[in-house]
């Protein structure tokens, strides 16, 4: 029987019900596995910062992987290795990932991870600015790399962009996370809390050199409008040409 006096039930934010159709769709599709709770467990219990990718865009990622067919993957911002492990587990025997990530912290949990994955040997983690390392990697002949994941300080984009394509053939396939910031993009003066305004800007300097490439016929691109368990974001895709 109805109770006389109705409680009103609230309606679900648009945050919670994002949450909730993530949570939906990864019961479904993206299975509960040892490796990948424990990393984001322990990356959590050493006080990293819960920015990793979801489930399920770790998984698109080990899609986009397989798709692109990679057998040289490098990604730009490693934080506790869960994309990376993602992104690692796609390759085929023999194939290698650099990861670069410029706290040493980070990068000694995301060894742990890595290793307890059974990743170690296929996963180079190189701990300085991603700056610092691109150049080296460019002089070593270390590319040309399939996919390219950019995800670290949003202001380094452009400059990341730009050192990607020296280490990218025809075909290869760069990811780059974070591109829309709950729709900051729009906004030059923009001061999002988590990247600031230099963030804002980097992405915006980085659709820039991306809209250029296009309009050049150097780079195919397109960027996509997401939401879920992180929020009002995006990721662009982009193929060298
Ligand atoms: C969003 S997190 C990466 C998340 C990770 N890709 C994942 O989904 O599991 C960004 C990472 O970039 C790192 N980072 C920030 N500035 C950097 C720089 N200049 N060079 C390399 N890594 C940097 C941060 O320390 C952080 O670990």
């Amino acid at each position: 029987m109805p109770s006389m006096i109705d409680t009103p039930t609230a309606e679900p934010t648009p945050q919670e019900r994002w949450t909730a159709v993530d949570d939906y769709i990864t019961g479904l599709l993206v299975p509960e596995d040892a490796a990948l709770r424990d990393a984001l467990e322990d990356s959590a219990a050493a006080g990293l910062p819960p920015i990793a990718v979801t489930p399920n865009q770790g998984k698109l990622l080990g899609l986009l992987a397989r798709v692109q067919r990679a057998q040289r993957i490098l990604e730009l911002g490693t934080l506790g290795g869960y994309s990376t492990i993602w992104l690692a587990r796609a390759l085929p025997a023999g194939g290698r990932l650099i990861t670069l990530e410029a706290n040493a912290g980070y990068a000694e949990i995301a060894r742990a991870n890595i290793a307890r994955a059974g990743l170690a040997e296929r996963v180079e983690l190189r701990v300085a600015p991603a700056l610092e390392t691109l150049p080296r990697l460019v002089d070593e002949g270390a590319g040309p790399f399939d996919l390219i994941f950019i995800d670290a300080d949003k202001q380094n984009n452009p400059g990341y962009f730009e050192w990607s394509l020296k280490l990218s053939r025809p075909g290869t396939l760069i990811v780059v996370d974070n591109v829309v910031r709950g729709g900051a993009i729009l906004d030059p003066d923009a001061d999002d809390p988590t990247v600031g305004n230099d963030g804002i800007r980097g992405v915006r300097r980085f659709f820039e050199l991306l809209a250029a490439g296009v309009g050049g016929g150097s780079i195919e691109a397109t960027a996509i409008q997401t939401v879920g368990d992180k929020g009002y974001d995006g990721f662009a895709l982009a193929i060298v040409e």
